[in-house]
């Protein structure tokens, strides 16, 4: 698969020369037809050497989010192994809902290096600017009831983090769709469902994450709750590497909610990672604001509260703000 164009064929050979002569005869194309793709290539930001008698040699990959440079190192059987990969694009949940519709399979990725209508959750936009983030959508088809489907966020928000704590990076997970560091956000996930009562046709999960951005990159606006990984961890993380980690711990922990029925295991890793357990915090649900303490996530990805009169209440959506540090007396998981 990997080895069916001009980028394919120089990936497999790192390093080494490989003739146009040989480059047009595997490919079947003419020789001034491979040249043109070096070209091409050259402006994408790919360093390829040519030497006399001895032909092309790749010595520099850009980071960008394609499947040629995603697929290194990714180990899974289904998960981004058909990926479309755009240079600017509306929305990639956009996209992959039309790529769903038209029968794309489970597994399939879309990725952008710069979304110009990137759409956060409550009709919020997200700030997308080119080649610094990470914008990617996975398409999902599960046999579930649309009314579990809530708890994929928790799944996904497992991965990336377990993608981050390979990189050195460990984050907090504010139920139930943002990932922070030192307490500002540096990704957010938006799962959309199509399907009718009682059937989920397919799922689009879509996650941004500020990776590379600097100070002059976020709006002012954002600054106080937005940072980005090199700005908090002091680090730049090739966005394709940490896309293809996210990839793999993804089908990981899919996989195993699929199979077993539970997303025990993502939500274990959420409840100890989690930024709200055994916090006082304000729900923001259908225009309300409830104040309680968030004791729990429950098997179905949902959170559970305890409300100042006492009671308990369970939540499957709402924006959490943190109030305050832990209270003592009402953060156990009783
Ligand atoms: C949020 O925190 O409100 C969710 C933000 C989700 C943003 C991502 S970027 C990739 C994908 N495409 C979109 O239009 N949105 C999601």
């Amino acid at each position: 698969m990997l080895e069916e164009n001009v980028l394919g064929c120089l990936i497999a050979h790192k390093g080494e020369y490989i003739s146009g002569e040989v480059l047009s005869g595997k490919l079947g194309v003419t020789r001034a037809a491979v040249w043109k793709d070096i070209r091409k290539l050259r402006a994408e930001g790919y360093g390829i050497e040519a030497a006399r008698n001895k032909g092309y040699r790749l010595v520099y990959s850009p980071d960008l989010l394609t499947y040629a440079e995603v697929s290194e190192g990714l180990v899974t059987a289904y998960m981004g192994r058909k990926m479309y990969h755009f240079d600017s694009i509306g929305s990639t949940n956009d996209k992959a809902r039309e790529l769903a519709r038209s029968g794309a399979p489970e597994g399939t990725v879309v990725t952008a290096e710069q979304q110009q209508n990137g759409r956060g959750r409550m009709g919020r936009l997200w700030f997308s600017p080119s080649g610094k983030g990470i914008y990617a959508t996975v398409i999902l088809r599960p046999s579930l009831e649309p009314s579990r489907v809530q708890v994929i966020t928790q799944v996904v928000a497992a991965a990336i983090g377990t993608a981050l704590l390979s990189f050195g990076i460990e984050a907090k997970i504010k139920w139930p769709n943002d990932i922070l560091l030192d307490g500002r956000k540096i990704c957010g996930i938006l799962t959309e469902l199509s399907g009718e009562l009682g059937r989920t046709y397919y799922v689009t999960v879509g996650f941004g994450i500020n990776v590379n951005e600097s100070g002059n990159d976020i709006p002012q606006e954002l600054s106080d709750f937005a940072t980005s990984i090199k700005m908090s961890a002091g680090i730049e993380i090739p966005r394709k590497k940490l896309l293809c980690a996210i990839l793999n711990n993804f089908e990981d922990y899919y996989d195993d909610f699929i199979q077993t029925g539970s997303a025990e295991r993502s939500i274990a890793f959420c409840r100890k990672y989690s930024a709200v357990l055994g916090k006082r915090v304000d729900i923001l649900k259908d225009g309300r604001h409830i104040h309680a303490c968030a004791n729990e996530i429950g098997d179905d990805g949902e959170l559970i509260v305890s409300l100042e009169n006492g009671g308990r209440q369970a939540f499957v959506s709402g924006e959490v703000t943190v109030r305050s540090i832990a209270d003592p007396y009402t953060s156990t998981n009783n």
